[in-house]
């Protein structure tokens, strides 16, 4: 190694690095030109890591079917996720439909919409029905469930129906699964059913040439994080990514990426991904 290359001086902190942990180093994408022409439903793709992956898809030519329930947020999604492609862009390049995910006939108009579909990305969904367990009604406690893995479920079935042999469906967890917290039993026994479902879908569908995975995000700088209380400043978020390994929250860009490599890779299948700048390591 030549004395003052950047990897000499990177062990060299008394000297200062050129590279700094708390700076996220720009998203390439692996294995993008597999994407190109291809088409995904972002279910949740009108704000956070599902409108990072509409932009991120649509940049390597990727048609795009955004899937959220607030119109005015969708729109400006629609083009937000335009401008990541040519300035003259086919009419269908990026469509919205307005609506539930966990709704069977939303997801079967965005299919019928988009003609053709690939991939499915689920991104939809907070975190509803915290609490300490004590306090949890029955009621709440189904509501959580039916909301978030009834969404699974739905996109699980018009996935299974609609896609073509070598299409993928991606769920989305969190780290919290496996470093639990207090107050969090239901939503995070529906992550861990998300997660599960994964597994057993991947089996199941694998015949038909089907691939299912999920990805399970550490703490990714999106209004919904930045929603949490004690998180809804540039400082706040600096100083929550501080004690992770790579110094730093993750950006939206960096989540979803790993659901363009999910998508693109033909030989991956029934795995969780974790992308949380080690935080599960510490
Ligand atoms: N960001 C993190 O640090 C983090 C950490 C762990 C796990 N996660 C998980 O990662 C996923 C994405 O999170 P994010 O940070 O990108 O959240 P976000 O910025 O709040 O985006 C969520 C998107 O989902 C849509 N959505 C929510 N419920 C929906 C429904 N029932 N039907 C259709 N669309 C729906 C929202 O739009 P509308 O509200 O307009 O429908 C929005 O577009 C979530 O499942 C979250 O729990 C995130």
């Amino acid at each position: 190694m030549e004395p003052g290359s950047k990897t000499t001086r990177w062990f060299n902190s008394s000297e200062g690095s050129p590279l700094s942990t708390a700076t996220p180093i720009p998203v390439r994408s692996p294995l993008t030109s597999a994407l190109a022409g291809a088409t995904a439903v972002l279910i949740g793709g009108s704000s956070g890591i599902g409108l990072a992956a509409g932009v991120l898809l649509r940049s390597v030519g990727a048609r795009v079917v955004l899937v959220g329930r607030d119109p005015d947020r969708l729109a400006a999604a629609v083009s937000r996720v335009r401008s990541a492609g040519p300035d003259r862009d086919a009419d269908d390049a990026v469509l919205a439909v307005a609506g539930d995910g966990g709704d069977e006939r939303v997801l079967a108009e965005a299919f019928d919409r988009a003609g053709q579909v690939d991939h499915v990305y689920v991104t939809a969904g907070g975190v509803g029905g915290t609490g300490p367990v004590t306090e949890l009604s029955v009621d709440r406690i189904r509501t959580s469930f039916d909301s978030r893995l009834g969404a699974a479920f739905t996109a699980a079935r018009t996935a299974a129906t609609r896609l073509p042999a070598g299409g993928s469906l991606t769920f989305s967890s969190g780290i919290l699964v496996v470093r639990p917290a207090p107050g969090m039993s239901a939503p995070l026994s529906v992550a861990g059913a998300v997660e599960t479902l994964t597994t057993a879908l991947a089996v199941e569908l694998a015949p038909a040439r089907l691939r299912v995975n999920a990805i399970r995000y550490g703490r990714i700088d999106t209004p919904l994080l930045r929603s949490v209380p004690g998180h809804d400043t540039d400082d706040a978020i600096a100083a929550a990514g501080s004690t992770t390994p790579l110094g730093r929250v993750g950006t939206a860009e960096e989540a979803a990426a790993t659901a363009l490599f999910l998508m693109a890779n033909n030989y991956v299948t029934g795995q969780i991904i974790t992308i949380d700048g080690g935080e599960t390591l510490t």
